[in-house]
């Protein structure tokens, strides 16, 4: 997406320098700063605080890693070192071991002096893919905004609600849960959206709100809590939001809030959609509820907050006693009886076992990124 009218990924090969650089998240939206990372040690770090974040972003980077750590020692022993680093960094996001599983499929077959060359090629294969894969679902998004456009909600703009950043920062390019949102957009459909801000780390309001502004998209922020009142007042037409991993029984496990925000959507007839890539969907879980595991962030990130002075300084404060315990699960699932369709790269289908498993043996084998 661009950036200033300049096109940018959230992730890239820059061939002056040679080096993989990502913009560093932790700075917006107070300043676009990018850095280089050159090391399998800078990728871990950029992934575990989050310079870099949203599941396929964080797994486009971990294949990158991937070829740093090849680049530097190609023996099994360093790659597989390296993957082992890098799978401990995030444990939701099903994307990171799906992206080291397919780079370690092709480094570990190959002799040693070819190992660098492919994994370079392969990270950047499975970057471009990713940028596919959200178009897709930015196409699917954008036919069933459409529709509601033409059927249910013809004299307002669409009011779209979404929680967290599923952007395209959270992504190589175009997002998942925005991508049909950029796509309305460009298509001249009128939206309007409902940007959740998403504590603790704050990336609705933060990063949706930086993205949705850059290109121009009417939205409005508002705090964790007032989704169900909004619903309530008739004045939110559809929930889209991103995945982390989704279970094969259609569970959603999505940013902490995103359960609540789907119970609030049922209990108002609101529709809730899920955009969710084939590589999200963890086959080998059955249940999302029981089965996925659910980060558990530093205790800071919900002591305090980060914002900007008057004068232009950015500063931490705290907000709570400084002696109270505090928690911060990082994720939460939705029950698939609540999301009413997952939006995929592949057409939107129905959140239950039934379906799944139906199109498990195809998707399974032939998951894009
Ligand atoms: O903790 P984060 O910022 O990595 O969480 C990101 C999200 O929860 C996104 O909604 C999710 O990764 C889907 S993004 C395409």
């Amino acid at each position: 997406m661009k950036i200033n009218g300049e096109h940018f990924r959230s992730i890239w090969f820059d061939h002056d320098s040679e080096q993989v650089m990502v913009i560093d998240q932790r700075e917006l939206p107070f300043s676009l700063k990018c850095i280089s990372l050159n090391t399998v040690d800078d990728t871990s770090i950029a992934i575990n605080q989050m310079a870099v974040r949203g599941a396929p972003l964080i797994g486009a980077t971990a294949a990158w890693g991937m070829w740093l750590a090849t680049k530097h020692d190609p023996s099994d022993s360093n790659i597989m070192q390296a993957a082992e680093q890098l799978e401990s960094t995030r444990p939701t996001a099903i994307n990171l071991s799906w992206a080291l599983n397919r780079m370690l499929t092709i480094i570990l077959e190959l002799p040693q002096h070819e190992r660098a060359k492919a994994a370079k090629q392969h990270a950047e294969k499975l970057c471009d893919e990713n940028v596919e894969t959200n178009k897709r679902i930015g196409d699917y998004g954008l036919a069933l905004l459409k529709k509601m456009f033409a059927t249910t909600v013809s004299i307002k703009p669409i009011n779209i609600l979404t929680h967290c950043n599923a952007g395209w920062l959270a992504t190589v390019d175009w997002g998942t849960a925005l991508a049909p949102v950029f796509k309305a957009h460009e298509a001249g459909i009128d939206i309007h959206v409902w940007v959740d801000e998403t504590r603790p780390r704050n990336q609705g309001a933060s990063l949706t709100a930086w993205e949705l502004q850059a290109h121009g998209v009417a939205h409005t922020v508002v705090t964790d809590n007032a989704g169900g009142h909004l619903m309530q007042e008739g004045q939110v037409d559809v929930c889209l939001v991103g995945s982390d991993r989704t279970a094969r029984n259609g569970d959603v496990c999505n940013k902490v809030g995103t359960y609540l925000k789907a119970l609030a959507a049922f209990d108002n007839g609101v529709p809730f959609y899920a955009a969710v890539p084939s590589s999200t969907i963890d086959w080998s879980c059955q249940d999302g509820v029981n089965d996925i595991p659910i980060e558990h962030r530093p205790d800071s990130e919900v002591r305090f907050v980060t914002g900007i002075t008057n004068k232009g300084i950015i500063e931490q404060v705290r907000i709570t006693p400084e002696t109270s315990s505090v928690a911060n699960p990082a994720f939460d699932v939705t029950p698939s009886r609540l999301v009413t369709g997952l939006i995929t790269d592949q057409g939107i289908i129905e959140a239950s076992a039934e379906t799944l498993s139906k199109i498990c043996p195809r998707w399974a084998s032939n998951a894009p990124s």
